[in-house]
């Protein structure tokens, strides 16, 4: 089996493309934790915890649970995250801190946290976002905090590529998640957001979770010279192409 012997730790695991990687991976024969905030409903031959992204406690206690349950690590996968729709004159500081706390502190100090557990050969892989190089209106702070993640991944590359460990970023278009990343909408501003990404996007679709995951499995396994990279899965949507008229 492909991943057996493998031990990794997925955030945000208990649904949408997190989900997709532990399935990978357990198909495989890898041994995974995986977090959420609610982990209860998951039912997965996987370590399970209930871990905010946003906490600074509850990342320290993942720290410890992995090391307990796991000891050393071949992949951690930072993938924890979530947009709001929020036009800027209704942003507010609240909306921004939350915002920059879960997708931004919460990957740049899960990533500290596991860095000792990861052996030589290992390698983390961080989420960010096609909306991290673009101006979609509704997403400043996120697509600010996904591009902080995206400036620390190559720092993060930078100071543990002498352990030999590998760090990258897989960074989705529109992804058929339960949702599609975004929180705190109706369904029907959900359904309209989801039309317009496969409008926009250059292959006339969204992504399957599925689909992620084998970029995400990719950097993590199988691109042993590939390190500070950042690989699309969108659809062409952030590659400035123009297509035949
Ligand atoms: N779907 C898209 O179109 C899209 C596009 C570009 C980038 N992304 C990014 O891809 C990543 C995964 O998105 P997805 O669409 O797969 O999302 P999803 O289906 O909503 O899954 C998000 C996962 O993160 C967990 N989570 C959310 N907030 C958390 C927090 N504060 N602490 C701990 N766990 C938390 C969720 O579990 P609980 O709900 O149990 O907490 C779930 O396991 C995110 O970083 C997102 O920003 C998504």
């Amino acid at each position: 089996m492909k991943y057996q012997g493998k031990k990794a730790v997925v955030t945000g695991g208990t649904h949408g493309m997190g989900l997709a990687v532990v399935r990978a991976l357990l198909d495989g024969g890898a041994e995974v934790l995986l977090t959420g905030r609610d982990v209860s409903g998951v039912d997965l031959p996987a370590h399970l915890l209930s871990s905010d992204a946003s906490r600074l406690a509850d990342i320290d206690e993942l720290g410890a649970v992995a090391e307990a349950k796991l000891g050393e690590l071949d992949l951690v996968f930072v993938n924890v995250g979530y947009a709001t729709l929020t036009p800027y004159a209704e942003a507010t500081p609240e909306i921004y801190d939350r915002t920059f706390d879960v997708n931004a502190k919460g990957a740049y100090f899960t990533a500290q946290r596991l860095a000792g557990l990861v052996r030589p050969g290992g390698s983390f892989v961080f989420t960010t976002s096609v909306a991290a190089e673009a101006g979609i209106a509704g997403m400043g702070p996120y697509s600010a905090a996904k591009a902080a993640v995206r400036s620390f991944a190559r720092t993060y590359a930078a100071e543990l590529a002498p352990r030999g460990i590998r760090v990258n970023v897989v960074s989705p278009g529109y992804t058929d998640t339960p949702t599609m990343g975004v929180t705190g909408v109706p369904s029907e501003v959900l359904a309209a957001f989801k039309e317009t990404g496969d409008e926009i996007t250059p292959l006339k679709r969204h992504a399957t979770p599925e689909e992620v995951a084998a970029a995400v499995l990719f950097l993590a396994f199988d691109a042993t010279f590939t390190t500070g990279a950042d690989l699309p899965v969108d659809g062409g949507l952030g590659q400035r192409l123009t297509l035949p008229v």
